[in-house]
């Protein structure tokens, strides 16, 4: 096997078996800016996509697999997408009322939605260039602004993705200061036609309820078109800002 050029770029995606993660990775292997994309998941499945992509299995929840992930990194990353979320799963649901609230599914939202996220992008900052341009992405979320919060419920999810916002741009301060040009950015992808969405579709009209290729390709041409004076800041699919 050759091994990389050590000037190649790569793109990773982490979070790459859920519905976004899979398109994300399939329109990155389109794009020749790229020699590699790393798909990292907690169960890769897709062996077959193409030569150069890498599948690597790793847990944002367990910092050992994280690690372990990240040795098998052979290039520099020039954009990274972190899809790690989680608004309902077999042990919990989104909380309707503040009745429902409770210590550990609360716990439970901020590790998967926000610590995770942010605990990958620490791992992998090292393997960013210091010059030339580079994204660095997480997943956000619409319902994650304090200021475009008209509906209530959902507190978790709303809190831990608003949470996480703070994290990116308090990150995109510390990074401007070392790798100038790098954009750090929370990307909202609309209202997806993945697992996540499928209990709250019925209300979505169709022409809102996006395909995940079409969310992949709009949030990276939102991602192609940011520029670091802009790094720190929450976009939605459309390229709009959302406000905190
Ligand atoms: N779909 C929507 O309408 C919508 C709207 C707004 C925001 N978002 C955000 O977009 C992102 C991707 O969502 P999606 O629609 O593609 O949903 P999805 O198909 O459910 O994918 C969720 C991703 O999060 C990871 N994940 C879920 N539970 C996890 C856990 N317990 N531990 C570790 N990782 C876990 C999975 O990683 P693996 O690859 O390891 O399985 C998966 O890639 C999420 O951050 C979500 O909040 C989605």
């Amino acid at each position: 096997m050759t091994s990389p050029s050590p000037l190649a770029s790569a793109a990773l995606v982490f979070g790459a078996s859920g519905g976004i993660g899979r398109a994300l990775v399939s329109n990155l292997l389109s794009d020749s800016r790229y020699s590699c994309v790393y798909a990292v998941s907690r169960e890769p499945d897709f062996q077959s996509l193409s030569s150069h992509c890498t599948l690597i299995q790793a847990d944002p929840l367990d910092p050992d697999s994280v690690g372990r992930a990240v040795e098998n990194i052979k290039h520099p990353l020039t954009r990274v997408i972190i899809t790690t979320g989680m608004l309902h799963d077999s042990v919990q649901k989104p909380e309707k009322s503040w009745r429902a609230l409770e210590t550990e599914t609360l716990a439970r939202s901020f590790a998967i939605n926000c610590t995770a996220p942010i605990m990958v992008l620490k791992a992998l900052i090292p393997l960013l260039p210091r010059t030339g341009r580079c994204e660095i992405a997480a997943l956000g979320a619409r319902v994650a602004s304090i200021s475009d919060n008209r509906n209530g419920g959902w507190y978790g999810y709303r809190a831990s993705k608003a949470a996480l916002a703070m994290l990116i741009k308090t990150l995109s301060i510390e990074l401007a200061r070392t790798h100038p040009d790098c954009i750090c950015a929370l990307l909202h992808p609309g209202t997806v036609d993945t697992a996540m969405s499928k209990p709250f579709q019925s209300g979505v009209s169709p022409e809102k309820l996006f395909t995940p290729e079409f969310s992949a390709s709009a949030l990276l041409s939102v991602l192609d078109g940011l520029v670091p004076s802009q790094s720190g800041g929450h976009f939605a699919w459309d390229g709009s800002p959302i406000p905190a």
